[in-house]
């Protein structure tokens, strides 16, 4: 018996990086996927990988921060399966690296509204479905970036600490209907969210205490846990998966 078997996960942003790594992982365990993402090629392209490790897939084109779209995502995988078990609302993005004086109000509202509107329409569509069927899991995406300050992430900090909050007032109002609903907030992952443009670089120094970023997969097996029975007394919780970068100041490296 694996992890996921029987079950049907939509998850967002499937498209690439660790949206990507949790569809395989998801499969691997059993999980029919729905793969959701804005850009057709990369959410294709998992479709295809899914489909060649013999697993059932299929792609829906939605943008998260439109509400009519996502419910008409909800209603294809509700087409398809009949059923709903995992929401996993990963699809973000990241800024530039630019000052909150410099941040155009456009830019601002763009990255608001994917990352933390975007949790909340994936929700609100959702739970009725969970509710209807008896129950179900759900997974948010924050990140390490919602619990300490990032200079130049102004917007995308304040979304990502606003899915914390967001995931452990809807897992109170939903903890004794049989949804559970986390957040997992990931450190620096090797995707292409996270490669920045040549010439480009933070305003800060990145601490890594493991001295290395983590893979897509170090993300996926921690949604893996959220997803699966193994968390089935978890909820309202915000999974921290960043190598201690948040923890608090790494040690000097070793001298050679
Ligand atoms: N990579 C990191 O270092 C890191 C760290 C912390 C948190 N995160 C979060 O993890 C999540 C996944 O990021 P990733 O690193 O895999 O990045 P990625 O860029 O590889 O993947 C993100 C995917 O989301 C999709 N997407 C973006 N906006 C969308 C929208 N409006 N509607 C539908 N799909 C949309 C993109 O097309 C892409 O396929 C994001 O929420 C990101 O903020 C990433």
């Amino acid at each position: 018996m694996r992890k996921l078997d029987g079950k049907v996960a939509l998850i967002t942003g499937a498209g690439s990086g660790i949206g990507r790594a949790t569809a395989l992982l998801f499969a691997n365990e059993g999980a029919k996927v729905v793969v959701a993402d804005y850009v057709p090629e990369g959410g294709r392209e998992t479709v295809e990988l899914l489909k060649n490790t013999g697993a059932q897939a299929m792609f829906v084109e939605v943008d998260v921060s439109k509400s009519a779209e996502v419910q008409a995502m909800v209603k294809s995988t509700l087409d398809a399966h009949g059923r709903l078990d995992i929401l996993y609302n990963n699809a973000g993005v990241l800024g530039g690296y630019v000052f909150t004086a410099d941040l155009s109000e456009a830019e601002f509202d763009r990255i608001v509204s994917i990352n933390l509107k975007g949790v909340f329409l994936g929700m609100k569509h959702v739970i009725p479905v969970m509710l209807e069927q008896g129950g179900g899991v759900i997974i948010n995406t924050a990140s390490t970036a919602g619990l300490i300050g990032l200079p130049g992430q102004p917007a995308y900090c304040a979304s990502k600490a606003a899915v914390i909050q967001l995931t452990r007032a809807a897992s109170l109002e939903y903890a004794d209907q049989n949804i559970r609903i986390n957040c997992i907030c990931p450190g620096g992952i090797e995707t292409p969210l996270a490669r920045l443009p040549e010439g480009v670089r933070p305003p800060f120094r990145q601490p890594q205490p493991m001295r290395r970023m983590g893979e897509p997969e170090d993300i996926a097996r921690a949604a893996l846990y959220l997803a699966s029975d193994d968390s089935s007394y978890v909820t309202g919780i915000a999974l921290t998966v960043d190598g201690g970068w948040s923890t608090g100041i790494p040690k000097h490296p070793p001298k050679n």
